[in-house]
């Protein structure tokens, strides 16, 4: 049961926008971490899964069309890990979630902006679909601008959190896979700290923040996307409850928890 939250709680705030858009208005060093989770379109280009692409109808057009993807050409893919390193401040962290192919083809993209510390395996426990074995796995690419130290020495590079089953928006990522990366990067001095995501999907980032005790701004393209966030910040600020996740993701006997 999460403590309901008091009037000082920090703040979550999402717009329906663009990410580079986004990014390019924020003020330069005005943020303190960016955790994201792009919608790459590489991936679902190029893996076919059964008779469907990876998200439902994926394929289709207008209003039945789950979400856009961002065209992660290596072009704008630079420009958008640009943009990410201008906002934040310096020395400061950033974790980005690939996919097991664009891990392949644009995390080395990374190393050009930033300086990338390690890569993390989220497994999520359950069995995903997929083609050339199940998909079990994704991985966070953990980089910095500047120099800033873990704010534990202790945490693996393996994160066992469950996947989610059946959740509300497709895609959607355990709050505990956020909670782990701000965990890992706050510290008990970082009174006023304030995490990023552009690609926000039903806000799961900005929850994970809210439990940390960190202020959020974020947006997506998506005005579907931004209403189901908006609301759940709205209610998880209300009652201290994540209609979008009611149950826990992590299981102690998995995972030790460290956020
Ligand atoms: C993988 S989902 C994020 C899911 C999110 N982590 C969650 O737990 O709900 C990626 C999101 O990126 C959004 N998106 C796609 N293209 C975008 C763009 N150009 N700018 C901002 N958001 C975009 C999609 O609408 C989608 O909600």
């Amino acid at each position: 049961m999460v403590a309901v939250p008091t009037p000082s709680l920090p703040g979550a705030r999402i717009v329906q926008q663009d990410a580079l858009a986004f990014l390019g208005a924020l003020p330069p060093d005005s943020v303190d971490l960016i955790v994201t989770d792009p919608a790459y379109s590489g991936m679902n280009q190029h893996l076919m899964l059964g008779r469907g692409r990876i998200v439902g109808t994926y394929q289709a057009k207008g209003e039945d069309r789950w979400f856009d993807e961002f065209h992660d050409t290596p072009e704008n893919y630079r420009q958008f890990l640009a943009e990410c390193r201008r906002v934040l401040k310096p020395d400061r962290h950033i974790f980005i979630m690939f996919d097991s192919f664009s891990m392949l083809s644009l995390a080395s993209t990374v190393r050009a902006v930033f300086e990338v510390k390690n890569i993390v395996t989220w497994d999520k426990v359950h069995l995903g679909m997929g083609h050339h074995f199940r998909r079990q796995s994704e991985f966070i690419v953990f980089a910095s601008k500047g120099r800033r130290a873990l704010a534990r020495r202790d945490i693996p590079d393996i994160w066992r959190i469950k996947r989610l089953h059946r959740a509300h928006y497709p895609t959607q990522k355990p709050v505990e896979l956020f909670e782990a990366m701000i965990a890992s990067s706050k510290t008990a001095a970082d009174t006023r700290f304030t995490v990023c995501d552009p690609f926000a999907g039903s806000g799961s980032a900005a929850i994970a923040a809210l439990r940390q005790g960190a202020e959020f701004i974020g947006c997506d393209v998506s005005a579907k996307a931004v209403a189901l966030a908006r609301a759940r910040i709205d209610g998880y600020l209300a009652s201290g409850v994540d209609a979008l996740q009611r149950k826990p993701a992590y299981d102690a006997r998995l995972q030790k928890k460290f956020w």
